[in-house]
C-alpha cells in the first residue's frame, strides 16, 4: 500500500513539474489560466449577444467568449461616455485650438506665440519632414510656390494641370507673417488652399510653422 502511495506521489509530482517546463512559445501548463490572462475589455465593443463565441466555453460566467460589452453603460460599451461639455486635452495639456475661421480669428492668430521651443534644432528637423509631407507638393521645397502640384506635372504618363495661385512663401507679401498666422492658415486653409487641421495635429502644425519661418530666412 505504501509503495502505491509513493508511486502516486511520484507521478503527481512528475506531472506537476512537467508544467514548469516553459520556454519559447510554450508557456507551460497553467493552473486556472483565467487568473493570469484576464479578459481584455475593449472600450468601444458592442457585441451584445451573450452567446457569441459560445463554443469556446472558456469564461467562468458561462457566456460566450466574444460577448464583451457592458449592459449598464450607454450603447452597451465598456467605456463610459464622458460627461457633457468635456474637452479633450492632448499630451501637452493643450486644449483644442479655438481661433475662429474668419478675419478676427486670423488677426488674433497673428499674435500667438509658438508654444514649441526648439533648443536642440530637432523641432526644425521634424518640421522639415512634416512640411515635405504636407506642403512641399504645392509650395515647393524652398517655399517658392513651385511645387509639382502648383506647376502641373506629368505623373505616370498622366497630365495634371497646374493648381492656380499657390502662394510664394518667400515673396515679400509673406515675409513678415508670424508663426501664429501660418498655424492658423494650416488649420483652416485660406482662399484656394484647403484646411489641414484634421490631418495635422496641433503640435505638428506649430512645428511646420517654425520650419516655414526658417525657410523664409534662406
Ligand atoms: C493643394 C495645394 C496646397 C497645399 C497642400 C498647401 N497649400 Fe498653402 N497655399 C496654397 C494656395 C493656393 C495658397 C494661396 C491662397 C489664397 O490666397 O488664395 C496658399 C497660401 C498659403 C499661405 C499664405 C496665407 C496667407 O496669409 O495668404 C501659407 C502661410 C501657406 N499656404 C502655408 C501652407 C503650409 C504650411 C502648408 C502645409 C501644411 C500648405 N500651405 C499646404 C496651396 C496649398
Amino acid at each position: 500500500m505504501r509503495s502505491i502511495t509513493n508511486l502516486l506521489i511520484g507521478v503527481s509530482a512528475a506531472v506537476a513539474l512537467a508544467g514548469c517546463k516553459a520556454g519559447g512559445d510554450y508557456q507551460g501548463l497553467e493552473y486556472a489560466p483565467n487568473m493570469y490572462h484576464s479578459v481584455a475589455y475593449e472600450p468601444l465593443i458592442q457585441i451584445t449577444d451573450e452567446n457569441a463565441g459560445w463554443y469556446f466555453e472558456a469564461l467562468d460566467n458561462r457566456k460566450g467568449e466574444f460577448f464583451n460589452s457592458n449592459p449598464y453603460n450607454p450603447y452597451k460599451m465598456n467605456l463610459r461616455q464622458p460627461p457633457k461639455n468635456v474637452v479633450r486635452r492632448d499630451a501637452h495639456g493643450w486644449l483644442p485650438y479655438r481661433g475662429t475661421n474668419d478675419e478676427q480669428g486670423l488677426a488674433a492668430a497673428d499674435k500667438l506665440i509658438n508654444p514649441i521651443k526648439d533648443t536642440t534644432g530637432i523641432v526644425l528637423e521634424q518640421g522639415k519632414v512634416l512640411y515635405e509631407t504636407y506642403c512641399k507638393h504645392c509650395h515647393g521645397a524652398k517655399g517658392g510656390g513651385d511645387g509639382k502640384v502648383a506647376q502641373g506635372a506629368k505623373i505616370n504618363g498622366e497630365e495634371h494641370s497646374s493648381y492656380p495661385g499657390v502662394a510664394n512663401l518667400r515673396g515679400d507679401a509673406y515675409k513678415n507673417i508670424t508663426e501664429g498666422h501660418i498655424f492658423h492658415v494650416i488649420t483652416y486653409g485660406k482662399g484656394l488652399m484647403g484646411a489641414h487641421g484634421s490631418q495635422v495635429s496641433e503640435e505638428d502644425r506649430w512645428k511646420i510653422a517654425k520650419y516655414v519661418k526658417e525657410l523664409q530666412k534662406n
